[in-house]
Parts: structure tokens; C-alpha cells; sequence
């Protein structure tokens, strides 16, 4: 009886660690979480919204933007700085960026406080990245 409560418990504590798996990613030694960064995106979201379905606000839709060419979205219209832009977003330019806007790309119309937390940095990348991740297991 006691083997059987034991495997039962065991078994909920493997499917709960599925239901709750966090995205993480390290940059510059600093740890990021996907689910604090749920909240730090708090300030991103006034103007971005992550979620596939709800497309641009004020800012263009950040889904799945790591690894998306910079300034490409349809739908959207970006500053000449960021039209003009020629990279590909990933974690460590994505860190620079939320940084110092202003010094990033130097016109581009951005107004957002600068995010100086190194901490609140990796969140906020990590919890892009879940959205990156939701993406591929959509179109493998
Ligand atoms: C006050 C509104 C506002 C806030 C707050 C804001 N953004 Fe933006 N963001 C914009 C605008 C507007 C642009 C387009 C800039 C341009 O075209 O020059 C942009 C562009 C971007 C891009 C480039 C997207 C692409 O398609 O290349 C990324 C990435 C981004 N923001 C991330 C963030 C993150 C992360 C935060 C939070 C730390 C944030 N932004 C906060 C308005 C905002």
C-alpha cells in the first residue's frame, strides 16, 4: 500500500515538473527565468505584446523575435534606423538593446526606460525565448 502512495506521489510530481518547466537561459554568468520574467516584461508590455495572436500594439509583436531579422515584420512601421537594420536578434543583442536603447541604435523611436538589472534582463530574454520555443513545436 505505502509503494503504491509512494509511485502515486511520484507520478504527480513528474507531470507537475512538466506543467511548470521553466525556459532559462545565461547571459553574462546571470541566470534568466522565464516565469519571473513574466513579470519584469511587465514594462515591455505596454507596448509589445509576446502572444502570436495579438499581433502589434504600440511596438511591433516581440513573438518569436530571437532569431527574427530585426525591423522585418509586416504590419509594421519602424523608424528608418530599424528599416535599414541588417541583424538577426539573439539573446546577447537582444541584452544590449533593452540596456540602452538610445545607444543601440541611435533613432530608432523606442521610448522605454532603459532595463540597467542585469537580472531583469536575462528574465525578460528567457521569457522571449519560451515564445521562441512555443514556435518551433508549431511548425517543426
Ligand atoms: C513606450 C513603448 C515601448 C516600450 C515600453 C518598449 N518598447 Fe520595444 N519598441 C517600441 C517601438 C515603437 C519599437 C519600434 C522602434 C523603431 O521602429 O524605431 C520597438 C522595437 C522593439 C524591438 C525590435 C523588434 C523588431 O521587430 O525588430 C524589440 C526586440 C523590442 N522593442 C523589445 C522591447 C522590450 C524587451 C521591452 C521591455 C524591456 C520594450 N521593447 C519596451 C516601443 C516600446
Amino acid at each position: 500500500m505505502q509503494l503504491i502512495i509512494k509511485l502515486f506521489i511520484s507520478c504527480i510530481m513528474l507531470l507537475s515538473s512538466f506543467v511548470t518547466a521553466d525556459t532559462t537561459i545565461t547571459i553574462n554568468g546571470v541566470e534568466g527565468s522565464a516565469e519571473r520574467g513574466r513579470l519584469a516584461f511587465g514594462s515591455c508590455r505596454t507596448c509589445h505584446y509576446p502572444e502570436q495572436s495579438l499581433g502589434h500594439n504600440n511596438g511591433p509583436s516581440l513573438w518569436s523575435i530571437i532569431g527574427q531579422e530585426a525591423g522585418s515584420q509586416s504590419g509594421f512601421e519602424y523608424s528608418e534606423v530599424f528599416q535599414q537594420a541588417n541583424f538577426v536578434w539573439t539573446p546577447e543583442l537582444m541584452n544590449v538593446w533593452i540596456e540602452s536603447p538610445r545607444q543601440f541604435l541611435p533613432g530608432n523611436m523606442m521610448m522605454s526606460v532603459p532595463v540597467k538589472n542585469p537580472q531583469q534582463r536575462a528574465d525578460i530574454i528567457a521569457y522571449l525565448l519560451k515564445y521562441k520555443e512555443a514556435g518551433k513545436q508549431r511548425t517543426p
